[in-house]
């Protein structure tokens, strides 16, 4: 939480200052974990996640071992590109298939984010002791916030800031791998085949941070 708020002052001393000469990456595959953090400081989820690039396909599965403050287990696989998604429930075989109303996620830069700043974490001059970021921003016009967004100089996720005006999150990326481990993750389970597309309450907005609230 420390480093996360140094950061984002940072930021804001920051952003303004840099012109925006760059164009943000896309990130490659990606295997690892993700932990997603709430800035009362409670982890609302834990788990592994596979990214497809190409597709903007994503499945992320909460790890039940690790304690998080969520009712229950989310398993979820995201569809951005098409803007649907299913909620699995693989203990009993169930899942719903809802559409999404914004797909905006913490594992790819939005096309209009800005360049923000680059960073050294850690030490620039010492092997092994830094990382050097990129930091992306822009605005949620819906949520009436903005996030901020770094990466490593080879497109990898890192940390993601969600800020808005009722709540904040913060997404960190661990352990992360430029492959897919198994493809299968990213295929819809035979027993959703079929499945309606459910009505989005009046009012309601699916996103994959929505999950977390
Ligand atoms: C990313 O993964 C997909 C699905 O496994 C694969 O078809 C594609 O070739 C991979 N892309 C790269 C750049 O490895
Ligand atoms: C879990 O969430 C509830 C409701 O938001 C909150 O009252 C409680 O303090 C949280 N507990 C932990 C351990 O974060
Ligand atoms: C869940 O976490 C435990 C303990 O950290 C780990 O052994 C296990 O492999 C994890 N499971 C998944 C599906 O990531
Ligand atoms: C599966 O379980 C979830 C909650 O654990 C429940 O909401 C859902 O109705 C169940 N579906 C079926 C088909 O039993």
């Amino acid at each position: 939480m420390y480093a996360a708020v140094t950061l984002f002052l940072f930021m804001c001393l920051t952003a303004t200052t840099h012109a925006d000469h760059h164009q943000p990456c896309h990130t490659p595959n990606m295997t690892g974990f993700m932990s997603v953090t709430n800035l009362k400081g409670e982890v609302k989820a834990f788990g592994a996640f596979t990214y497809e690039s190409m597709g903007k396909k994503l499945r992320f599965r909460s790890n039940e071992s690790h304690p998080a403050n969520t009712s229950h287990g989310l398993d979820l696989l995201m569809f951005f590109d098409e803007g649907i998604f299913y909620e699995i429930d693989s203990k009993n075989q169930s899942c719903e298939k809802k559409a999404l109303q914004c797909t905006m996620h913490p594992l790819d830069i939005p096309d209009d984010a800005k360049f923000a700043s680059t960073i050294n974490s850690g030490s620039p001059s010492i092997e092994g002791e830094g990382l050097k970021l990129n930091v992306w921003k822009g605005s949620m016009p819906d949520m009436k916030g903005h996030y901020s967004m770094s990466v490593t100089m080879g497109c990898l996720p890192v940390s993601t800031f969600y800020f808005s005006e009722s709540t904040s999150f913060y997404f960190s990326n661990t352990d992360v791998e430029t492959d897919i481990k198994d493809p299968d993750l990213l295929v819809v389970p035979s027993f959703c085949h079929g499945q309606p597309v459910e009505e989005t309450p009046e009012g309601t907005v699916n996103s994959f941070l929505n999950e977390f609230m």
